[in-house]
């Protein structure tokens, strides 16, 4: 039996933050920990996704051996051999399987796409790629017979698209065509057999949305490579409330639950046991304190960390991650078009 593929993508627009981190980057390092041998694990920049909201373009380059770099600073072992580090662009097979799935992806479905949605609104011009942008991650995530996919909150109706795709073609041509992946949680869900519930670290300034790299004025955001102190002053003069009590309660104390939140994920342990800690609390400052020291240590843990990344191990794994995943999406690829009719 072939081994379940764990993938995900990490976009290479702007730093990764705490949201990425605990989103998704994390999950993956921490299964390949725990469970090396089992899994096969794909993680990739998804290169052609980054224009699809502007960027700086001569930005983009630098921006992607950084990224890289912080995989390995997340603890990702780059000599695992079941483990594939590449960048979308350098397997044209996702290109090509999207433009086929094209044919079988609904205006309706993708015009219902939150991120699309929000991401167009107010905007007078919105361009094919943002919305297409979906099927694009369908095709990174059916070339290889993708099985889990841990990703944030803000993700997850894509992976559901994904999935509704692959069923779509495997009831029109053939049953085992493309494998429906599932969505898969954090570490700590998947340890505990729990349900997956993707997680959204919010904003720390407007705690009504989630931390985002595309945020333009970045005082609610914090970067893996921000300096820690800096870190620490942001944490402490997080938007909060009024209601002098502390509970874990997104709806009505979205600031406070965030904290929370970020503890239990810098901690590793779950937030009903942070929040608990906290119960009797009606100041707000010791739980500021405690989030803003925990910070400090795994930002100085990782940059640490991400100063002693050997660049030239990352090029010679995409060297022959790139080789091993052309050959895997381009057998794919073949069977679909095979399935379709072009050959
Ligand atoms: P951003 O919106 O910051 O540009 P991406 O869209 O590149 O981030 O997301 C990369 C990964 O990080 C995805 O799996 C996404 O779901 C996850 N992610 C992004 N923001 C958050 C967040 N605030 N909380 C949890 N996960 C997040
Ligand atoms: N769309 C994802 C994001 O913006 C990145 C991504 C692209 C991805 N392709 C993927 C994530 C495939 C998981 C699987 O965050």
């Amino acid at each position: 039996m072939s081994k379940p593929v764990i993938l995900t993508g990490l976009r290479a627009n702007n730093d990764l933050h705490i949201g990425n981190y605990f989103g998704a980057l994390q999950t993956i390092v921490k299964l390949q920990e725990h469970f090396a041998g089992e899994y096969q694990i794909n993680l990739f920049i998804p290169d052609l996704h980054s224009f699809t909201t502007p960027i700086d373009h001569s930005k983009l380059q630098n921006q992607i051996f950084h990224n890289l770099r912080l995989f390995a600073a997340a603890g990702l072992d780059l000599d695992n051999p079941d483990t594939y580090i590449y960048r979308q662009s350098y397997i044209p097979a996702h290109s090509e399987l999207t433009v086929i799935l094209n044919n079988f992806a609904y205006m309706g479905e993708l015009s219902r796409m939150t991120q699309y949605k929000d991401k167009s609104s107010e905007k007078s011009n919105v361009s094919v790629g943002l919305f297409d942008y979906p099927v694009l991650m369908a095709a990174d995530i059916l070339l290889y017979g993708t099985t889990h996919v841990p990703v944030g909150e803000d993700q997850s109706q894509h992976v559901e698209l994904a999935r509704d795709i692959a069923e779509r073609l495997n009831n029109k041509f053939e049953d085992n065509l493309f494998v429906v992946p599932s969505l898969l949680g954090t570490y700590s869900q998947v340890k505990a057999n729990e349900k997956p519930i993707s997680i959204r670290i919010r904003d720390l300034v407007n705690p009504a949305k989630k931390m985002s790299k595309s945020d333009e004025s970045a005082k609610g955001v914090i970067f893996l490579g921000e300096d820690p102190e800096g870190a620490a002053n942001k944490i402490k003069a997080a938007t909060t409330d009024s209601q002098a009590k502390i509970q874990f309660d997104m709806r009505n104390q979205p600031g406070i639950s965030n904290l929370l939140n970020i503890l239990a994920k810098l901690e590793g342990v779950a937030v009903a046991e942070v929040a608990d800690r906290y119960k009797e609390e009606a100041s707000y400052g010791r739980l500021k304190e405690e989030v803003a020291d925990a910070m400090k240590i795994f930002l100085k843990d990782f940059q640490k960390a991400y100063d002693q990344v050997d660049m030239k191990s990352i090029n010679t794994k995409l060297a022959s991650s790139e080789a091993d995943m052309n050959k895997k999406a381009n057998e794919t690829l073949l069977k679909v078009q095979k399935a379709v009719g072009l050959r």
